[in-house]
C-alpha cells in the first residue's frame, strides 16, 4: 500500500496532488485552441438541461447547471435521491448524471426515471465500464484515473473540467469569450500546480484545527466550491461545517457565527459577485469570527482577512476550481492534524449502492 501512495502518507494527499495530470488527462485531444473549438466524441441535442447526482458530484452538477444557464440555456441540479421520487416534467430535457463512479444507486435510479419517461441521458463518470456509462444514451468520461481515497478530490476538480468542456462544446458560453475560456481551461493543469506548491493550507489549517465549527461562503460559481470545502472538512476530519451561497449567510446562519466560528471566503476577481462577496465577509468580522480569504488578490477582500490562501489570478470559472484545491488541502491538513483515518473516513463508503 506504501507504494500505492507513491511517497504521500494518504491516497487522498497524493490524489491531490495528481490533480494537475488528470486534468491534462481530461482535457487531451479535446480541446482546439487555435480554432478556438471544443470537441466532443458525443453531440447531444440539448435544449434544457437536468443534472442529477449526489454528494460532491451534486457540488459539480451545481456548477455544470450554472454554465449551461450561462449560455441561454435553462439548467437545474437535482439531488438524484430527490429525483427519482419527484421527477420534474421532462420535454425535451438532456438528464446528465454526474458520478464519480457511475454506481450509486440513488443516481441510477435517476436516470432510470428520466429514461423511462423518453428523456436522452448523459453519464459523466470516471469509470469507462460503470453500470451508468453503459445503461445512458451517451457518456462523457472524466479521465482522472482511478482515486482511491474515499473523500474525491481529483475527481472532483476533473468533472468540473468537463463539465466546461461539454458546456463550451454543445452550447458555447453566452457572452463569454470562449478562446479566452479555452485559455482558462488550458492553464488550469499548471495553476492548480502553482497553488500546491505554494499553498499555505497546512498554517492556516494549525492555526484554526481546534475550532469545533466552520463556515465556508462563495458567490455564483463559487457557491458550490463553498458547500464542497465544507463537505470535504466533514468527511475527513468529523467537524462540523457548513458552505453557503454568501448571501445567504445574513438570513439565519449568522446568529451562529462567533469568533470561535472561522469562515472560509471564497472571493476572485474584483467584480460585482466579489464586492457583495465581501461585503459578507465584513458582516461575519464584524462578530468577530476569523476570517480566511481563498483570493487571487485582485479585490481588497485581504483587509478584512485573518489568513490568506491565495490562488493565481484567471476566469471565475477555472478560479472556482483552484479555490477548491486550497479548500482540499485545508480539509486534507486539519484531518491529519486531528489523525483521523483520511482514506477511509467513519461510515462512508467510495460508491454507495443502495438507495
Ligand atoms: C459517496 C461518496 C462521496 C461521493 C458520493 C457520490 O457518498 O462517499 O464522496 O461524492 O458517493 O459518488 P459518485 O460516485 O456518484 O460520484
Amino acid at each position: 500500500e506504501a507504494t500505492g501512495k507513491a511517497g504521500y502518507d494518504h491516497f487522498m494527499l497524493k490524489e491531490i496532488h495528481e490533480q494537475p495530470r488528470a486534468l491534462r488527462q481530461c482535457l487531451q485531444g479535446r480541446v482546439d485552441e487555435l480554432a478556438g473549438e471544443v470537441t466532443l466524441d458525443i453531440d447531444p441535442d440539448i435544449s434544457r438541461v437536468q443534472f442529477v447526482a449526489c454528494g460532491t458530484s451534486y457540488h459539480a452538477a451545481l456548477y455544470g447547471a450554472a454554465l449551461f444557464r450561462a449560455a441561454g440555456v435553462p439548467a437545474q441540479a437535482f439531488l438524484a435521491h430527490e429525483y427519482a421520487i419527484q421527477t420534474p416534467p421532462i420535454e425535451d430535457d438532456l438528464v446528465v448524471a454526474v458520478s464519480q463512479s457511475g454506481e450509486t444507486a440513488d443516481t441510477l435510479a435517476a436516470i432510470r426515471e428520466a429514461d423511462r419517461r423518453g428523456a436522452d441521458t448523459l453519464a459523466l463518470t470516471n469509470v469507462v465500464g460503470s453500470t451508468m456509462a453503459r445503461e445512458c444514451t451517451d457518456a462523457l468520461f472524466i479521465r482522472s484515473g482511478p482515486e482511491i481515497g474515499v473523500a474525491a478530490s481529483k475527481t472532483f476538480s476533473a468533472q468540473l473540467t468537463a463539465v466546461n468542456l461539454l458546456a463550451l462544446a454543445t452550447v458555447g458560453a453566452g457572452d463569454e469569450d470562449v478562446r479566452e475560456l479555452i485559455g482558462a481551461l488550458r492553464d488550469l493543469p499548471a495553476n492548480i500546480q502553482t497553488v500546491l506548491d505554494s499553498s499555505d493550507a497546512r498554517s492556516v489549517a494549525r492555526d484554526y484545527v481546534d475550532s469545533e465549527s466552520f463556515f465556508f461562503i462563495g458567490r455564483g460559481y463559487h457557491h458550490p466550491v463553498a458547500l464542497e470545502g465544507a463537505l470535504k472538512l466533514k468527511e475527513i476530519s468529523y467537524t462540523h461545517a457548513e458552505g453557503f451561497a454568501a448571501g445567504e449567510l445574513k438570513h439565519g446562519t449568522l446568529a451562529l457565527v462567533t469568533p470561535d466560528t472561522p469562515v472560509f471566503a471564497v472571493v476572485t476577481g474584483d467584480d460585482e459577485a466579489a464586492r457583495k462577496t465581501i461585503g459578507n465577509v465584513k458582516e461575519v468580522e464584524a462578530r468577530g469570527a476569523p476570517v480566511i480569504a481563498v483570493t487571487d488578490g485582485e479585490s481588497d477582500v485581504e483587509r478584512y482577512a485573518d489568513a490568506v490562501l491565495e490562488v493565481p489570478s484567471t476566469h471565475a470559472r477555472t478560479a472556482a476550481v483552484l479555490a477548491n484545491v486550497q479548500l482540499q488541502l485545508v480539509a486534507y491538513h486539519i484531518a491529519n492534524e486531528l489523525g483521523r483515518s483520511i482514506d477511509k473516513p467513519r461510515n462512508l463508503a467510495k460508491s454507495v449502492t443502495v438507495e
